[in-house]
């Protein structure tokens, strides 16, 4: 795809933005960084932080088949990406603002942090790709419970247990002290994990935004995971495209690439706009 050779000042990029009415904004782990949630492949991200697990990759720590295997892996870490309750980032404000102003087409997250919940954006313009702690289900009987009910056992890198199944299981214990399954009735966050498929609503509303879109905003992500890195390949070669990055992503064509933090960048688009972003539950933890 050749790059669209007008977008070439930040003005001009503001000015796109400003013009357009159906943006899909595609989010990853970057945007949440500055609540103090590591994101995934940087040195300090938690793909680095869980390197000495006993994982042949640390990717299989969101694997289904090795959490089938092993659960207390994902549990010894999982805290390390728990979300804040209920805060969110200038960026997140910043998306809020375009859903505001009717220029939201869709949100395509693929954190699991729900921080898009949290800044109040409609759940029906934001599709979490990757699932989100904001539930979690027994993988045993299915119940799905609210995922704030497992935190603390998160924290704690305790299994989490459904409490109707560990009933039974006491019962089936009691006819036969043999019996103690590790897994059973074992809760997971509502996380897509490697093995399991995206959500239906993402595979029920791509292709039309796709072919709806009049920009695309690619945010905090290196798109080193598909299907979700697929999607800038899939946009009309007219769409413009702009990317928010701290580093390059070099391996896509943008027209327009602001590297920086995402919520400065965010701050400075809302202040050219006139936009006045609330943001007052965001707490600087970390970094930016
Ligand atoms: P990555 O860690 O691969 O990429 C995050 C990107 O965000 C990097 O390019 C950083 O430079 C950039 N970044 C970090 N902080 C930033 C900030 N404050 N402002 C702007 N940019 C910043 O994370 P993702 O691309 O989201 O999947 O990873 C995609 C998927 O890989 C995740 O959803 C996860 C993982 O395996 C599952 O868990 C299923």
């Amino acid at each position: 795809r050749p790059r669209l050779k007008e977008i070439d000042s930040f003005e001009k990029t503001v000015e796109i933005i400003d013009k357009a009415k159906k943006i899909i904004v595609l989010t990853g782990a970057g945007v949440s960084t500055s609540l103090g949630i590591p994101d995934f492949r940087s040195d300090k991200g938690i793909y680095s932080i869980i390197k000495d697990l006993p994982l042949d990759d640390p990717q299989d720590l969101f694997s289904l088949p090795y959490f089938r295997q092993d659960p207390e892996v994902f549990y010894s870490s999982a805290y390390l990406v728990l979300p804040p309750v209920g805060l969110y980032t200038p960026f997140h404000a910043f998306l809020k603002q375009l859903e505001v102003r009717g220029k939201l087409l869709r949100n395509y997250t693929q954190n699991i942090d729900n921080l898009e919940a949290n800044a109040g954006i409609d759940p029906s313009k934001f599709i979490q790709c990757h699932g989100s702690f904001a539930t979690a289900s027994c993988q045993t009987c299915k119940r799905r419970i609210d995922g704030k009910r497992i935190f603390k056992y998160i924290q704690n890198k305790e299994l989490p247990v459904c409490p109707k199944c560990s009933a039974e299981r006491k019962r089936r214990f009691e006819k036969n002290p043999d019996y103690q399954p590790r897994s059973f009735g074992l809760m997971k966050p509502d996380i897509t994990f490697f093995g399991e498929d995206l959500p239906e609503r993402y595979h029920t509303n791509i292709f039309k935004d796709i072919s709806e879109c009049d920009l695309l905003i690619t945010v905090g992500t290196s798109l080193k995971v598909s299907p979700i890195s697929d999607i800038v390949n899939k946009i009309p070669r007219d769409i413009p495209q702009i990317l928010i990055n701290k580093d390059l992503v070099d391996h896509a064509v943008f027209d327009s690439s602001i590297l920086g933090y995402c919520d400065q960048a965010a701050v400075c688009i809302a202040k050219r706009l006139g936009w006045n972003l609330d943001h007052s539950d965001f707490k600087k933890i970390s970094n930016s």
